[in-house]
């Protein structure tokens, strides 16, 4: 049995991913969710009646999430998972002159800190673990922000920060980890972002003006390129930010 831990398995780019793995023999995933039932539903479409699944109900916004959520993992978990893929993300709008501070808080926790905290705890539990990949979605807007989605942007960009930086001290653990940057992805999450309500044929503008060439970018494929990461062989390229 292979272990797979998995926040924001519930939508988009995650549940592609539970899709993908659900379809191998021997997987067990264990999905990161504000929402147990509603997440439950919507990968049980997805993966076979023989994957195993968990659940852990944990609002990643929530700052004092950190202590709360390795004592979930403990419960959860019996050993290092074989991989670990940070798909929760939230992209709020939030003007830098008029930003609350709730906002930015939120921003940071759940794109950034909360990666940070089950990183932590993996590092925590190497002890006779096997080898262990940690996959982050990041996303272009770290490079190429989009007005209003500034504060988005540095929580991304802390991420990569954060990846190129733990690489090195994860090695040694039997952990590598790597940061996946795509434009804008055909999921949930696009589909509500201001641009997209200002422009309804959304693939057509994104080619059209030249801010995406390659187009929109279907959930499937970004989900594929994580099973590619996860299946290479070797911690080859740990510590990589690869943009899609
Ligand atoms: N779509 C794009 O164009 C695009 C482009 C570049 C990068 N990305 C990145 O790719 C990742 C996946 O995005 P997506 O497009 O697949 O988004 P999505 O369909 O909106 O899914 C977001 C996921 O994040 C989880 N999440 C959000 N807030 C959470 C919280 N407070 N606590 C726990 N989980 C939370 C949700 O889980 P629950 O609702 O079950 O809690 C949901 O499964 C994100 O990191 C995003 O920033 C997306």
């Amino acid at each position: 049995m292979r272990d797979y831990l998995i926040s924001g398995g519930s939508s988009g780019i995650g549940l592609e991913l539970c899709g993908n793995l659900g379809k191998r023999a021997g997987t067990h995933l264990i999905i990161i969710t504000r929402d147990r039932t509603r997440a439950a539903a919507a990968v049980k479409k997805k993966v076979g009646a023989d994957t195993a699944l968990d659940f852990i109900e944990a609002d990643l916004a929530d700052p004092g999430t950190g202590a709360e959520l390795h004592k979930l993992l403990d419960q959860a978990l019996q050993r290092r998972p074989a991989a670990f893929i940070h798909s929760a993300g939230l992209a709020l709008p939030c003007a830098l002159r008029k930003g609350d501070s709730g906002k930015v808080q939120q921003l940071l926790q759940v794109n950034t800190l909360s990666f940070m905290e089950i990183t932590r705890w993996l590092m925590l539990h190497h002890h006779n673990a096997g080898p262990c990949k940690v996959v982050a979605l990041s996303a272009q807007a770290a490079r190429h922000s989009l007005p209003n989605m500034e504060l988005y942007a540095v929580a991304k960009a802390a991420l990569e920060a954060y990846v190129r930086q733990a690489a090195p001290a994860l090695l040694p653990l039997g952990i590598s980890i790597y940061a996946l940057a795509p434009g804008f992805v055909d999921t949930p999450m696009a589909r509500s972002s201001p641009l997209w309500q200002l422009h309804p044929d959304f693939a057509r503008y994104l080619t059209d003006s030249g801010l995406q060439p390659q187009g929109l970018i279907p959930p499937e494929a970004v989900a594929d390129f994580i099973l590619y990461l996860l299946d290479k062989p070797g911690p080859y390229g740990s510590g990589g930010i690869i943009e899609l």
